[in-house]
């Protein structure tokens, strides 16, 4: 599990990723779903543990590194396709220095984001989702809190990556996503989980967490991951906003009005599975009582872990605040 490139995500269970594995071991064996699989670490876990594994995220970004971290199970770059993506441009495009000029990295990064899509267009499979997976991994380090809702740094903690170039983040990306590669059964697919019909001994469902006030919105932090993952092809970029946000995606999972029946929804649309797993915040609108009792309508029992959590998103002076108790609830 070690082994996972680590990305700050919001959410991500990857320091959490070991004690899932105990739970995942107590339930009955046969293929998994990770139905909201984000960072991909909990997929990841799961097929390392021998399960096939299906992984399913609404972003292109979050299921391109399914797709090369956990799907993929023998590709990697080699050498010469580095070489060949870090070379000059095969065609001038600029999509990316003219669209963001003057936002988020300097002159020098987005032209090499461009010149690096110019030769990614021509990979296909496993190893264009590497390549995008690296470039995203290199774009997030490179940004302060691996978000994109501020386009000037806030604070520079000192990370030596806030001051390599991207083209430097990105060969030490592709190192880490190569040496994750595993063997193993598994898949990966973008699209809404209300589309997932699929039979599986397990789902780990670790939805958004809707907050007490506004919502909890995944494009918003992650706009430019999103368009970089598809050179902004078929996405809608908000011209009127400063940091060229792309449109919000409606999930019912996001906000407390909706949550309630959308959860209600998902544990139904899961029902045939053996067991349900289930991730959600203590900080959260919804208490813990009232998610197992949600799950025990479709659940013959329910059984709730506590966990400490604290979570990544937190800056040092904050940390303490943000640490907060993350249920998993183990329906059977
Ligand atoms: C809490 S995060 C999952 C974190 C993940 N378990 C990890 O360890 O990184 C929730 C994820 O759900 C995805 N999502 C939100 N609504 C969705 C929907 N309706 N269908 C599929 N995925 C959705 C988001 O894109 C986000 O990646």
């Amino acid at each position: 599990m070690r082994a996972y490139p680590r990305i700050r995500f919001m959410g991500s269970k990857y320091r959490l990723a070991p004690r899932l594995a105990e739970v995942f071991a107590s339930l009955p064996p046969g293929p998994a779903i990770d139905a909201f699989s984000g960072s991909g670490v909990v997929a990841y876990t799961l097929k390392a543990s021998g399960r096939e594994v299906l992984a399913n995220d609404m972003l292109v970004f979050t299921s391109t590194l399914a797709e090369a971290l956990v799907a993929n199970a023998d590709e990697q770059l080699t050498d010469a396709d580095v070489a060949r993506i870090c070379s000059p441009s095969r065609d001038g495009r600029d999509f990316i220095a003219s669209t963001f000029d003057g936002l988020y990295f300097p002159p020098s990064d987005h032209a090499f984001l461009d010149s690096a899509w110019s030769h990614i267009d021509e990979l296909e499979g496993a190893k264009r989702a590497l390549a995008l997976s690296a470039l995203c991994l290199a774009a997030a380090q490179k940004q302060p809190r691996g978000v994109f809702t501020v386009t000037t740094p806030r604070y520079d903690d000192g990370r030596r990556q806030l001051r390599m170039s991207l083209q430097e983040l990105f060969v030490e990306a592709v190192g880490r996503c190569n040496a994750a590669v595993i063997p193993g059964r598994a898949r990966a697919r973008c699209g809404d989980v209300f589309d997932v019909n699929e039979p599986a001994a397990v789902a780990y469902l670790d939805p958004p967490y809707a907050p007490p006030r506004d919502d909890t919105c995944y494009v918003k932090r992650y706009h430019f991951l999103e368009g970089l993952a598809t050179y902004w092809r078929g996405q809608e970029i908000m011209w009127e906003t400063r940091t060229r946000k792309l449109a919000k995606r409606h999930t019912p999972f996001a906000s407390k009005r909706t949550a309630p029946d959308a959860l209600d929804r998902l544990f139904d649309h899961f029902r045939a599975a053996d067991a349900l797993v289930v991730s959600y915040g203590s900080n959260a609108a919804i208490s813990g009582d009232e998610l197992e009792a949600l799950i025990g309508r479709h659940r013959r029992s329910v059984e709730r872990i506590e966990l400490e959590h604290r979570y990544a998103f937190g800056t040092h002076a904050t940390a303490q605040r943000r640490a907060a108790t993350e249920y998993v609830f183990v329906g059977r």
